[in-house]
Parts: structure tokens; sequence; C-alpha cells
């Protein structure tokens, strides 16, 4: 339902129901049309959010979560942000586990919504704003340790399946009714996978023409099969070279793209500048994605992408220039 035309009962209901923009000035040159659904409009500025708060009223309803019990997950920031909101409002105390090499930010904000934040050291070789695999199973590991210290409930953004069902009923019936189902394709950078497992399925059900591709750093390519040469790069918040993810079921994917560092700043600059959407390092990897699909195919495709978060979240990072 339209959240703006009427009282809602509380910021959780604030969540989802984001608009879907066609990326005009974009592809002026390139012909074709990008859809981009706007995440960052969401309370916590993160498609995240659509998790954070199926993964609680889940757990609730089937009671693994009870009452009052302490909450934990690792994050890169923006699970850790929608947890916070949902805790927040739903009475838990919420204790986010983050790499140190996430952007300081977030762990800010995460504080200001009454989280504790516990930092965790990167992997030796690992540099700030490089976020690798290695980095994110050193914060597993702590996770893991506290859950069990704490007893509290882990709202495993990997694994419960309320990280796939929220795109799934929520982000993609969205997109399809906003577009009425005519769209080609729909690329998407991938953390947990849950975005693109939820939509792909989503739109495969209705229309297994639309091309669902996975967007992936160069470098660190796994899932299309590819060894991992730089498991280092900038993009936060996926790209973390796991092979296996839930969420992720092959027969809905149609194939694979990669983005390198440079191109994901330079795609978040030019949504900025060009279209007024100010985003982070991941939009940045889905409209470079798009627009080289575009340019490589040549045929006027219509592609739908995510704007998973928004660019104040970036604010410490060279991403935007001082
Ligand atoms: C900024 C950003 N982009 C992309 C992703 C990946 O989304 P998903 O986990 O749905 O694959 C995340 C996930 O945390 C994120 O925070």
């Amino acid at each position: 339902m339209d959240r703006t035309s009427h009282i809602l009962p509380s910021v959780l209901d604030a969540i989802g129901h984001t608009p879907l923009v066609s990326l005009d000035r974009l592809t002026k040159e390139c012909g074709g049309k990008i859809y981009a659904k706007l995440e960052y409009l969401n309370p916590g500025f993160s498609r995240k959010d659509r998790v954070a708060r199926q993964l609680m009223l889940d757990a609730l309803q089937d009671g693994s979560l009870r009452p009052g019990q302490p909450v934990i997950e690792l994050t890169s920031g923006n699970t850790g942000t929608g947890l916070a909101i949902a805790c927040a409002v739903l009475g838990h105390k919420f204790i986010a586990v983050m790499s140190k090499g996430n952007s300081p930010e977030r762990a800010r904000m995460m504080r200001a919504l009454g989280a504790d934040v516990v930092l965790v050291d990167q992997a030796r070789g690992s540099a700030a704003g490089h976020v690798s695999g290695e980095d994110l199973a050193l914060v597993e590991q702590e996770t893991q340790r506290l859950t069990k210290e704490l007893s509290a409930f882990r709202a495993d953004q990997f694994i419960l399946p309320g990280h796939i069902d929220c795109h799934y009923h929520g982000t993609a019936q969205e997109i399809l009714a906003q577009t009425n189902g005519a769209f080609d394709a729909f690329c998407d950078f991938v953390g947990s996978g849950g975005t693109f497992g939820g939509c792909a399925r989503a739109f495969k059900e209705v229309n297994p023409r639309i091309q669902c591709l996975i967007v992936e750093p160069e470098g660190a390519a796994v899932l299309a099969g590819q060894p991992t040469t730089r498991p280092s790069h900038r993009i936060q918040g996926g790209g973390y070279g796991m092979r296996d993810l839930r969420a992720i079921d092959k027969r809905h994917v149609d194939g694979y793209l990669t983005v390198n560092d440079q191109d994901a700043v330079e795609g978040a600059r030019l949504l900025a500048r060009k279209e007024g959407i100010f985003a982070g390092f991941s939009a940045g990897a889905n409209i470079a994605a798009a627009l080289n699909l575009l340019r490589r195919t040549g045929s006027g495709q219509r592609i739908v992408i995510v704007i998973p978060d928004s660019g104040l979240k970036y604010l410490s990072t060279d991403l935007w220039p001082a």
C-alpha cells in the first residue's frame, strides 16, 4: 500500500514501496532504458531495511526470537542499520559486528539508533575501505562467539529465508507492478544474493525471458566460476568471494557481469551528476554493468537495477571528493 497516504503505526511500515525511476539522461547516448529502484529512500537508507524487518518478524512469529532477547548480526553496516531500527521499534537490544574496513559513518548511525557496535580488526594485508572475504570470515568468527556468550538471536542475513522472501514478495512485486512487467533484463551486485535471488525467482515465474544477470567485482567473480585474483575491492556490501549462496538458484541466472572499482566509482558519480541520485559504490557497480550491457547489446533493451544504498554512507571515503 502507498506508504504516504495514511498514518503508519511505526517506521517499520515505511519500509519498501520505493520509487522506480527511468535514467533517461544517462541512457540518452546509448539507447535503451535503465529503470532504477531507489532503495536508499528506505528509513535506514538501504534495501537491507526490508531484510531486517522480515528476519525480525519471522523470528518473533516462529518463536526463535523471544521477547526482549538480544539480537546480533554481522554487517557491512546496512543490515545492521535496518536491524537497529527494527530492534528500536520492537524493543530488543541489537549488537552489530562489523569489520573496521567498512566506512565509520555506518557505525555511528547504528550507535545513534541504540545498537552496540563491535568493530573487528581486518585480516593482515587488508586495507580500510576494502573488505575481503577473509575480513568477513573474521567478523563471522567474532559474531559466533558473541552469539553464544550473550545467548543472542542471530539474525543471519545469509541463511534465514527472510533475506530472499522480502525481495520475492516485496521488491520484485513492486518492480513488476511499476513496469507492468515490461522490461528485458535485471542485473544486481550480489552480497548475500537475497535481492538477486528473490527478484530473479519472481521475474522468471512471470516471464522466463527476462534476463537475470549477476554483477561481481573484477578479480573476485567466483559465482561466474572465475579464480579469485583480487579479493580486496572497494564495492562495499558484496563481492565477498562466497561460492555457495543459499539465495542463488542457478536455474534463474542467465549470465554474469564484472565491474572494477573505477567503473563503480565513475558509475556512482555519474548517477549523482546526471540523475541527481546520490548513492553508494554498489549502485555505481550496477549502473556501470547496465550501461555496458546496453552498449554491448545495442538493441534498446530495458534494464532494471536497484540502487542499494545512499551516498551519505560514504562521505568519509574518496567516492565524493572533498
Ligand atoms: C550497499 C550494498 N550493496 C549491495 C548489497 C548486496 O545485497 P544482497 O545481500 O541482497 O545481495 C548490500 C548488502 O548488504 C549492500 O549493503
